[in-house]
């Protein structure tokens, strides 16, 4: 089944391993001496499988990796247990679920790195008319793996363009001639959304879901786990995720916060520390990045006085928590937007309340002040709310753990009208739980909300605007200048939008 990269292809993986022999010249020129250490070098599903397994509560779990490509294998699946994780199998080079899924993400007009997440949302605006035509681009197998028509994809015979443009890569048409003739002319990026592209979208999310679950099960049947570990690029697709319990026979489904790429860092480390039978803990938040101290803060605040002071803000300090999370919460209750900066900066892609804005869920005009004020999305993207932990079962179908994000589930038909900026139009959330023990700041906001409203969660959207989510203070407070956000809590610091 295996089939030769391109010349290019191989060329730049080649390139690629070459720069992996330097990194034992970049630690000699980092450390003072010699580098002493051995270098291990961990296949890329491997890493994704360990960056599954070992930071979850299981110990023992099928552990699966769906993704694009990496080592020219694009899933690979396995077994964990305590210390030990092995890898039984793996879907090679040219097909791909992730390559599907970027390949009419692109044909539906949205090139950009990450723009699944467009199609995602896109897709619960359509209807499955368009299903058998998206289902002769991917079969599944007896084995539980799947394959690409290749007749609709180019990047097996033709080289792919892949660039850097404005700070982000730019991958080349993915889809072949082939699919136009098939499916019709691909949606220009500018050209409005119409009914068949949200259909397509529906498709495509469909036969994903098909092939992803199918995998799934196969694999449940074969090890006869009840909890699974995800990790890759495809373990983003949240829909699906939030599926896996009424799909699958996994009853336990877990992912840490950075499941994609960036992962592999804990996965590598994890797979070569593991041998000596160390299990490492549960990962339960994602507060891993920088911090600042409330020195760094004030002194951020009094050197941009002026400034400020020319934007019309003002800054006041609350030192007692009680009352800072109170003054927030009263906030956000009376409609404003509120940038909320906090300790640690989460590890992924998804802001879970340091690194936030938040909003008022009961507002159905949210999403668009939102949208205007700061986000300027697409207005068919959901916004996602984080709810008190214990909340959940009252306000969602299903009682779950989901820390990161990475699960979207049905929110209760009787409460949907409550909280109509964070219910997705067929009735879905894509919830983030949060504990006490894991952000008690965050939850003591959510809290205070809750007293005011009765309602146990607030809007949550990532701290930026049309930029990669502010990490430093004056990131956050350039942000805030910038935009027309009402509110900018930094640590203990308000500043306030008269
Ligand atoms: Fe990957």
């Amino acid at each position: 089944m295996f089939k030769r990269p391109s010349p290019r292809l191989l060329l730049e993986r080649l390139r690629n391993r070459q720069q992996v022999t330097h990194i034992a010249d970049e630690l000699r020129a980092l450390s003072a001496g010699p580098f002493a250490g051995s270098i291990e070098y961990v296949e890329h599903h491997l890493a994704h499988l360990a960056s599954a397994f070992y930071p979850s509560p299981f110990r023992e779990a099928t552990v699966v990796s769906v993704d694009g490509f990496g080592d020219f294998a694009s899933a690979a699946w396995g077994c964990g247990r305590d210390t030990a994780l092995s890898l039984d199998g793996r879907v090679l080079f040219p097909h791909s679920l992730g390559i599907f899924y970027q390949a009419m993400t692109q044909y539906l007009g949205f090139p950009h790195y990450g723009d699944e997440y467009k199609l995602m949302g896109l897709a619960a605006y359509g209807d499955p008319s368009c299903r058998q035509e998206v289902e002769k681009l991917l079969a599944v197998r007896d084995d539980g793996s799947f394959a690409l028509n290749l007749k609709y994809f180019r990047h097996h015979r033709e080289d792919i363009a892949y660039e850097w443009h404005g700070g982000e890569p730019v991958c080349g048409p993915l889809f072949s001639s082939a699919l136009v003739d098939a499916l019709g002319p691909p949606r220009n990026p500018d050209a409005p959304i119409e009914e068949r592209h949200r259909n397509l979208a529906f498709a495509t999310q469909a036969v994903y879901e098909d092939a992803f679950f199918h995998l799934l099960n196969t694999l449940q049947r074969r090890y006869g786990h009840t909890a699974v570990a995800l990790a890759g690029g495809c373990a983003y697709n949240s829909v699906a995720n939030g599926k896996i319990k009424d799909r699958t026979g996994f009853t336990k489904c877990y992912l840490q916060s950075a499941a994609g790429d960036a992962g592999g860092a804990i996965g590598a480390a994890y797979a070569v520390w593991h041998r000596t039978g160390a299990r490492a803990a549960e990962m339960t938040h994602a507060f891993w990045g920088p911090s600042f101290t409330d020195a760094e803060l004030a002194a951020l605040l009094r050197d941009r006085r002026a400034e400020i002071e020319a934007e019309a803000c003002r800054v006041q300090t609350i030192d007692d928590e009680k009352e800072l999370v109170e003054t927030t919460a009263r906030a956000i209750a009376a409609g404003q937007v509120v940038g909320w900066f906090q300790g640690r900066m989460e590890w992924g892609p998804r802001a879970l309340g340091n690194r936030s804005i938040l909003g008022d869920p009961r507002r159905a005009d949210m999403k668009t002040i939102l949208n205007l004020k700061i986000k300027r999305r697409e207005s068919f993207r959901p916004f996602a709310p984080s709810v008190l932990r214990e909340a959940v079962p009252d306000w969602f179908v299903r009682d779950d753990d989901v820390p990161f994000m990475l699960q979207v589930i049905p929110i209760r038909p009787e409460r949907r009208g409550q909280i109509p900026a964070v219910t997705h139009v067929d009735g879905s959330g894509r919830l983030q739980t949060v504990d006490r023990a894991s952000n008690s700041r965050y939850y003591a906001v959510i809290e205070a909300f809750r007293r005011l409203t009765g309602v146990p969660m607030v809007l949550n959207t990532s701290f930026n605007e049309n930029e990669p989510v502010v990490c430093r203070p004056q990131e956050a407070l350039d942000c805030f200048l910038r935009t027309k956000m009402d509110l900018l809590v930094l640590g203990n610091h308000l500043v306030w939008r008269n």
